[in-house]
């Protein structure tokens, strides 16, 4: 097995491997017979020694987040007589990002499965699979995939003879970006607007109908079946201590072939680009997410940072969900932040000031810049309304709208003035003398 053998998307490239059949071919549901044999807490301690770091976004250990569901001591009544539920996060909506969708078309069973694993694990008979409603092609991949997991006995009332039982609900979202936090989307779940709970109480003790509830990202449960079946140990042998395990990269901009490339955690943009055949205009890296369009920005300087949880910090900015949006020489930085602050002021929920009054006032800024009416001062009021977005906003998108805004500046300062000096986009003018000049 080379670093590139590839794990997560073995099954990939194999012939219709959606189908359940195909799916028990390549080591299918084996990972649950065996978790079936291993004792619950055993089961999460397992995880959690592999340290599997939650794909969701925040790299929060899997395991230990099982482990936060109040369990009953044998023989004890339990404290909290409540159902458990566990929530699958494949609302998947951020720029950039697009791992789980690949992951639900081409191998849903690997979440179907990895879900019924965190079930029995965290003694749940319920999970709720949410996925954003524009995917209709992805809710009936995994509406047929749960129908068929149950035809075979892998759902249900008692699973495979073990006396363990549970079932899986596929819900619709409704396209909106917020319903992907993991509080708005219990709210979006039990019926009500999407919008983000106060935390704490965390789900983990008053998470769905006030019940203890483990939210996980698609790709993190994807992940489970393989460490049940190859142990923690040979999943720390990818990639680094902190952060281990395969990866799916998801590389999209000015490369020459974007896609979803599999590689152990801590990869770098570097060999990620040479994976993906070169940049596609031959130009330099410019700028570059590392996970989607919350996480701060990079440049041609951080082509060799790892990309793991720890390093990318490290660097100034997050592994978030690894998705790579790559910009070369002759994009202009300003235009990027304002369609990603565009996407932030049309996807704040409201529900506080920083973020809806903040997001709206970045996208008349960057429009002034973008056009040519900014001014100097405009880069200082930006700066100044990332300061009162960056924790002072309910939730986590709030901060993330900023991470576009505070990073530009801070590396495409002489960018920005360009804009004000030049009264407009000089990309624009470099674009119209080219076109002149054809
Ligand atoms: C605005 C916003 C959108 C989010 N969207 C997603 C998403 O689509 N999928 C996801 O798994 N996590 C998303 N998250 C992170 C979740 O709140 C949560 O941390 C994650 O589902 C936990 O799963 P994990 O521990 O397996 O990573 C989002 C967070 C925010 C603030
Ligand atoms: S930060 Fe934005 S999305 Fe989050 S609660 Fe506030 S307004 Fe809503």
């Amino acid at each position: 097995m080379t670093t590139l053998t590839p794990v997560l998307t073995k099954r990939f490239t194999t012939d219709q491997p959606w189908k359940i059949a195909n799916y028990e071919r390549l080591d299918g549901y084996a990972g649950l017979r065996k978790a079936l044999t291993i004792a619950p807490d055993d089961l999460i301690a397992m995880v959690k020694d592999s340290n599997l770091r939650g794909r969701g976004g925040a790299g929060f250990p899997t395991g230990m987040k099982w482990q936060f569901i109040p369990q009953a001591k044998p023989g004890e009544k339990p404290q909290k007589p409540q159902p458990h539920y566990v929530v699958v996060n494949a609302d998947e909506s951020e720029p950039g990002t697009c791992r789980d969708l690949p992951t639900m078309m081409n191998d849903p069973h690997s979440i179907v499965e990895g879900t019924i694993i965190a079930c029995y694990a965290v003694r749940a008979e319920r999970a709720f699979i949410y996925i954003r409603g524009e995917a209709i092609h992805a809710i009936r991949r995994i509406t047929a995939a749960v129908a068929e997991a149950e035809a075979a006995g892998y759902l249900g009332a008692d699973i495979l003879g073990s006396g363990f039982g549970c079932t899986i609900t596929v819900h619709s979202g409704a396209g909106a970006y917020i319903c992907g936090e993991e509080t708005a989307l219990l709210d979006s779940l039990e019926g009500r607007r999407g919008q983000p709970r106060l935390k704490p109480p965390f789900p983990a003790t008053n998470g769905l109908y006030d019940a203890p509830t483990v939210v996980n990202n698609a790709g993190s449960l994807a992940s489970v079946p393989y460490i049940v079946l190859g142990g923690a140990d040979w999943f720390k042998k990818m990639g680094p201590d902190g952060s281990p395990g395969p990866c799916i990269y998801s590389l999209s901009g000015r490369i020459k072939n974007p896609g979803q490339y599999e590689a152990p955690m801590g990869t770098t943009l570097r060999e990620l680009i040479e994976l993906a055949g070169g940049m596609s205009r031959g130009k330099n890296v410019k700028f570059w997410t590392p996970g989607g369009s919350s996480t701060p920005m990079l440049t041609a300087e951080h082509l060799d940072v790892p990309l793991d949880f720890d390093a990318a910090v490290k660097a100034g900015s997050m592994n978030g969900t690894s998705a790579l949006m790559i910009f070369d020489e002759d994009d202009c930085v300003v235009r990027a932040t304002l369609k990603w602050s565009e996407f932030y002021e049309h996807e704040s929920c409201g529900k506080c000031t920083p973020c809806r009054e903040g997001t709206y006032w970045y996208v008349g800024i960057y429009e002034r810049l973008e056009h040519g009416h900014g001014t100097e001062e405009d880069l200082q009021t930006l700066l100044d309304l990332s300061d009162n977005i960056l924790g002072r906003s309910f939730c986590a998108l709030g901060d993330g709208a900023t991470s576009p805004v505070s990073s530009s500046i801070k590396f495409f300062r002489d960018e920005y003035l360009a804009h004000v000096e030049g009264r407009g986009c000089p990309f624009n003018a470099q674009r119209e003398l080219a076109g002149a000049q054809a």
